[in-house]
């Protein structure tokens, strides 16, 4: 199933609690499409950078060559934060008299801090990075930080949108005040007066946040577009067939559906064989009944289970080998 998701889609997302094995596997049905012949580009949006440990070698924000038909990416949310606050300050500088430039840098150190800041920027970038990704490559699978984050960042293209909807409307409110302010101006005080409109400064800088708002939120829109398309993207949950991993899997589930996302299925990873001595024969059984509370409680969703690979799963070998079991 998890093959045939893949040829169907051009945006696959991995995600799922800590340790699960999104990295193993979103690379290996990277490997997979690739050997099929499509193009992939693997996405990793996770601070510990695990894709390079993965495929030992490193890498970075810049696209590299991972196997044949198959590049890799990693999203930096430090760096990713340093550029995007420093395009803010660059717009802020734009808009704002010079005099209050040590206030905009006050107020942007703060923000650096501030809760939302890495997954407004990481955002961004995920935006780009897709952008980038749609235009040259067949597929684009995203392998995302091993948080409850991943569904809030589902949701966030559309916070993002309506928010920078509500900062326009505000905007426009602030305009028609301040329009009829300087019509005010007009008659009281004629010297104060700036006669063409066009070349008003304060026209000017309300046009240049406009243009700013306006952008953002086109592309936070069609960020949105895309991971909402059922025909585009799909996402799917790693998990080990474990009680709490079961249970956080489902309400993730629930939480994406929630957020209109399309959830291709389910992979239950790492399960143990039962033809292999007693004590892995014991840990299957309880498995087994994990697996069982699984798909109870999501009838109709798709289940792949990949088995407990033998040795180290760590480099291009092994993660070929990996890509050999999906089918
Ligand atoms: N099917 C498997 N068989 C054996 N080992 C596996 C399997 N899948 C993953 N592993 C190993 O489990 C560990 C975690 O896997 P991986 O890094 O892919 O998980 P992750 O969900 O990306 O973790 P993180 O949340 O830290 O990013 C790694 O050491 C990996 O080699
Ligand atoms: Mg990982």
């Amino acid at each position: 199933m998890l093959l045939d998701l893949a040829g169907r889609r051009r945006v696959l997302f991995f995600g799922g609690k800590g340790g699960v094995g999104k990295t193993s596997v979103a690379s290996a049905v990277g490997l997979a499409q690739a050997r099929a012949g499509r193009s992939v580009l693997v996405v990793s949006t996770d601070p510990a950078h695990n894709l390079g440990h993965l495929w030992e070698r490193t890498v970075g924000p810049e696209v590299v060559g991972l196997a044949e038909n198959l590049d890799g990416v990693e999203i930096d949310p430090e760096a990713t934060t340093d550029e995007h606050l420093a395009a803010i300050r660059e717009t802020l500088y734009s808009v704002m008299p010079e005099h209050l430039r040590p206030e905009v840098d006050r107020y942007l150190a703060l923000s650096r801090q501030s809760p939302g800041t890495h997954e407004a920027a990481t955002l961004e970038r995920i935006a780009g990075v897709l952008q980038m990704g749609l235009a040259s490559y067949d597929l684009v699978v995203f392998d995302t930080a091993p948080s409850g984050h991943t569904s809030r960042l589902m949701a966030l293209p559309e916070i993002m949108a309506s928010w920078t909807e509500g900062l326009l409307r505000n905007r426009r409110k602030s305009e028609r005040l301040g329009a009829a302010l300087r019509g005010l101006a007009r008659d009281t005080d004629r010297s104060t007066l700036v006669d063409d409109p066009a070349h008003d400064p304060l026209v000017e800088r309300d046009l240049r946040i406009r243009r700013t708002l306006i952008a953002r939120r086109e592309k936070f829109e069609k960020l949105r577009d895309t991971l909402t398309d059922d025909e585009l993207t799909s996402f799917v949950v790693v998990l080990t067939a474990e009680r709490l991993p079961v249970l956080e899997s489902l309400e993730l589930h629930g939480d994406l559906r929630a957020a209109g996302v399309h959830v291709g299925g389910m992979v239950v990873n790492r399960r143990s064989p039962g033809d292999a001595g007693e004590f892995l024969a014991g840990r299957r059984e309880l498995e087994d009944r994990a697996v069982r509370m699984l798909t109870a409680d999501l009838p109709g969703t798709e289940v792949t289970e990949l088995p407990l690979m033998p040795g180290e799963l760590v480099g291009a070998d092994a993660v070929g080998r990996f890509a050999d079991v999906l089918g």
